[in-house]
């Protein structure tokens, strides 16, 4: 039985393709390539093609069993999403309902989404639980959301179990440096505060300095790529176990400031991180953190390698000599 990664040969994916292997699945990856990059998962096989085309999805399930899909594929810019929202549903919710007839028509039943923290919106409560309410503020969450719950009524209604992963901030990168972040444009703040000290981008621009925190930045939940891996195994064994469909945030609820990942950045560098402060962004919140109260409980999941330092250290090794 073969596990389907989409998007597998991205960030996140290619980490989870990595701990799938060490775990033993027998894993394809499927990739347009768009963002993605084959020689990070060098030594798996990987079928390039585009969700969007239905023909080689259909080819796809009928060459091999395949167990249970894993769909990292989407676009991920928020302000790319304003600007081009069809774009965005296409992208991101055509192409996952083409994924989901060619499960059903193979009759493949498990499925591991890639959510997000922005189905949320403006939190009302810190941490957020996962019955926090959804009322996302951009056509990217629209999109992930309007999946989520396609997902639900297709386990009702076509027996399609889901477990839907609202990922806070992944940032980092593996550990033995042979894979890590590398977006274009790359709009996440982890590596641009490393690549704009070492003069790969441009000056740094911190959106906000007059957020109520204790230091006027934007607090995150940063979570290592490495711990967002390991969740996706755990919640594919539970689906492969045969359990029901969930929605489960992945997260750490440890806040640290945009300048805290400075602050960091450069201790660990030994290098000054060039930046400036700019006006908050349209959307913007102040505080976003995750509970993980349902996700120890229902995976028996907890981060671990999610230290700020550790985080900041695996992406150094990874962005100097890689990108
Ligand atoms: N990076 C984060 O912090 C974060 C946070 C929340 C949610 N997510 C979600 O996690 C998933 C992975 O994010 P990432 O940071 O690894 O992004 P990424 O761009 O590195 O990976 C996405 C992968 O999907 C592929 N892809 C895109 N559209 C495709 C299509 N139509 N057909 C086939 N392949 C396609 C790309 O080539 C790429 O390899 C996304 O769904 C994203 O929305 C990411």
């Amino acid at each position: 039985m073969t596990i389907l990664v989409a998007g597998g040969a991205g960030y996140i994916g290619s980490h989870t393709v990595r701990e799938l292997a060490r775990e033993g699945f027998d894993v394809l990856v499927l990739d347009n390539l768009s963002s993605g990059r084959r020689e990070l998962v060098a030594g798996v096989p990987c079928v390039e093609a585009d969700l969007l085309d239905r023909e080689a999805l259909g080819r796809i399930f009928r060459d091999r069993p395949i167990g249970a899909v894993l769909h990292f594929a989407s676009l991920i810019q928020v302000g790319e999403s304003f600007a081009n929202p069809r774009k965005y549903y296409t992208h991101n919710l055509t192409t996952s309902l083409n994924l989901f007839d060619a499960m059903l028509e193979a009759g493949t039943k498990a499925l591991i989404f890639s959510s997000t923290a922005a189905v949320y919106g403006e939190p009302e409560t810190t941490p957020i639980p996962e019955d926090h309410p959804t009322r996302p503020a951009n056509p990217y969450g629209r999109a992930k959301l309007m999946v989520e719950d396609i997902l639900r009524d297709y386990e009702r209604a076509h027996g399609l179990r889901s477990i839907s992963l609202r990922y806070f901030n992944a940032a980092g990168a593996a550990l033995d440096g042979t894979a890590g972040e590398c977006h274009s444009p790359e709009t996440h703040l982890v590596p641009n505060v490393l690549l704009s000290l070492l003069g790969k981008a441009p000056r740094l621009k911190v959106f906000g300095g007059d957020f109520p925190t204790p230091d006027g930045t934007a607090v995150r939940d940063y979570i290592h790529v490495t711990d967002l891996a390991a969740a996706h195994v755990l919640a594919l064994k539970r689906l492969l176990a045969g359990e029901a469909g969930d929605v489960i945030n992945l997260g750490t609820e440890a806040g640290r400031s945009v300048l805290e990942v400075i602050r960091t950045a450069e201790k660990v560098t030994g290098r000054p991180v060039p930046y400036d402060l700019a006006p908050r962004r349209q959307g913007d919140v102040a505080v976003l953190l995750a509970s993980k109260a349902r996700a120890a409980r229902i995976l028996g999941w907890a981060p671990r390698l999610s230290s700020l330092e550790t985080i900041v250290e695996s992406a150094w090794n990874w962005h100097r000599k890689a990108v």
